[in-house]
């Protein structure tokens, strides 16, 4: 399951981390809605052909692209064989020939009824052909305004089957954003469950499929040194960065114009983090012990007035700047981002758990775009001796351990600890132990859409977000949003790209006597 820390190289890449070889799902069809589009070719077709190169899709498996081009068979295996290579790298050729006949097309427009007809009788017969016994696996790689038309049609056309057995299994995959706020999440699980169960909706949340993440849980409960001062009394304060150095790279900017930092990246990807960060240990690592105990650090976090919200989170926006000696222009000059737009590129929280373990511990959140570099990291900070009988260097967490969990890149954990300076008395510096997972391991882990594929695949859906969490993590990011639209709210604040946010987040951080990290 999915915190296995197995090392075992792949038969045909030894380069590659192989995922454990005896998960190997059951015959089945891949549905790709929007196969033609950018995650499709970015992620998607990627991860299934490395996952069929390295033995882990069943033998009896069909990959189905449905779209609206006039395309066929042909036409779908001649597009990836030009754009799959650049993805892949060197080698690519040698297992094409056994990938490509997995591969066929049904054309349909998302809307009309006929184009699902159609696709179940491809179904239908691929599974008269290819042996895979009605089980059926749903992506939708498209716009979230089509979440819920697709999942309708999808019912309507007797494509979801029941999930008491023997019936074979359905099960649909949709990429976020889950709704815009709390109502519009609410509504579409209302649709979703119209025509699906719980069990058969996987919302994918990328940050939970990178394996850095899952070694949250492994280093917190895997090993017995950590649990101990895991709470309030040991800890004094914790910080969550996801900084990008990337601006609105590609065609981005209407989508994220739309969006902002907020939706964007915090109620998902900075949620899950702090989830795995806080909870409790779970009774053990099935699927719903460990969702179970993320949700309860949603349902506490803070229910804020439009007061605590001004005090507690600082929104920015990027001007122009530069990063790495390249000139960028600001937010405002972005293709597809409107001229006045006040949308924000960068957040920053202070927020306080609401439970006994961590009553009164200060967690830090900040994620934004054009910021000197791209880091994930979540910084631990632990209380000071409580008496000091050594010199220590001046400043406030002097003295201080402090545990750093890199999630990217230079995935790995460093813990800094005061060693005394050779050859003085009493004088101590701080010194670190660090490990990094390229010199631990050497090989580079599996890439997190492989991994998610693989579970929806195998029915394990531990690693997605269900109902409970995305409605409680809206819950309060909504709170945020509400705030922001009344009038008495500061605008964002501006700060240069290049630079790590706003001074106006410093103010969070020193309220609370800490500082941001700078990466
Ligand atoms: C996506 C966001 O979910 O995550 C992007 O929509 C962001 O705006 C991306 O850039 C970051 O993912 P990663 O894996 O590169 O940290």
């Amino acid at each position: 399951m999915m915190l296995t820390t197995d090392t075992g190289a792949s038969e045909s890449n030894p380069l590659r981390e192989g995922l454990p070889r005896t998960r190997v799902p059951e015959p089945c069809a891949v549905v790709l809605f929007g196969a033609t589009g950018d995650l499709t070719h970015r992620k998607l077709m990627p991860a299934l052909y490395n996952l069929a190169r390295d033995g882990h899709l069943p033998a009896e498996c069909a990959i189905v692209g449905y779209a609206r081009r006039d395309w066929n068979d042909e036409t779908l295996r001649r597009e990836f064989a030009q754009t799959l290579p650049a993805a892949i790298g060197p080698g690519f050729d040698e297992f094409w020939p056994s990938f490509a006949p997995l591969l066929a097309f049904s054309g349909g427009t998302f809307d009309d009824p006929a184009g699902y007809d159609a696709l179940r009788t491809r179904l239908e017969a691929l599974d008269a052909v290819r042996g895979t016994r009605g089980n059926r696996l749903f992506y939708l790689a498209v716009a979230p305004e089509y979440f819920a038309t697709i999942i309708a049609n999808l019912g309507r056309a007797g494509l979801i089957h029941p999930t008491d057995p023997p019936s074979p299994w359905s099960r649909v995959v949709i990429e976020k954003p889950f709704g815009h706020d709390l109502a519009s999440a609410r509504e579409l699980n209302r649709e979703l469950g119209h025509v699906l169960s719980e069990c058969q909706v996987y919302r994918i949340d990328h940050y939970l499929g990178k394996e850095t993440v899952q070694n949250i849980l492994a280093l917190r409960f895997g090993n017995a040194i950590f649990e101990p001062i895991w709470n309030r009394r040991h800890v004094a304060s914790v910080q969550i960065t996801v900084s990008e150095e990337l601006g609105m790279a590609g065609n981005r900017g209407s989508y994220y114009d739309g969006s902002g930092a907020l939706r964007d990246m915090v109620q998902n990807h900075l949620m899950q983090l702090l989830c795995l960060v806080a909870m409790e240990p779970p009774v053990d690592l099935s699927a719903d012990a460990v969702r179970n105990e993320r949700v309860k650090v949603l349902d506490a976090l803070p229910r804020w007035s439009p007061r605590d919200v001004y005090a507690n989170v600082v929104r920015g926006q990027y001007a122009a700047g530069s990063i790495q000696g390249t000139e960028v222009v600001g937010y405002h000059a972005e293709k597809g981002v409107r001229p006045d737009s006040a949308t924000e590129t960068y957040v920053a929280i202070r927020l306080m758990l609401d439970n006994w373990r961590w009553a009164g511990v200060p967690f830090f959140l900040r994620t934004g775009k054009r910021l000197p570099k791209r880091a994930t990291e979540i910084a631990i900070q632990f209380r000071k001796p409580p008496t000091t009988m050594f010199e220590v260097d001046a400043g406030e967490s002097a003295g201080a351990n402090l545990l750093v969990l890199r999630i990217q890149p230079n995935e790995g954990a460093s813990l800094a600890f005061q060693a005394k300076v050779p050859a003085s008395r009493r004088r101590l510096q701080e010194v670190r132990m660090d490990f990094r997972y390229g010199t631990a391991f050497a090989v580079p882990p599996p890439e997190a859409y492989e991994r998610l594929l693989l579970d929806v695949m195998l029915g394990d859906p531990t690693l997605f977000t269900r109902t409970d969490a995305v409605e409680s993590a809206w819950r309060f990011c909504t709170t945020i949003l509400e705030a922001w639209q009344r009038p008495e709210a500061t605008p964002n604040a501006v700060y240069d790209a290049g630079t790590w946010g706003p001074a106006e987040a410093d103010a969070l951080a020193a309220d609370a006597s800490t500082h941001w990290r700078r990466l």
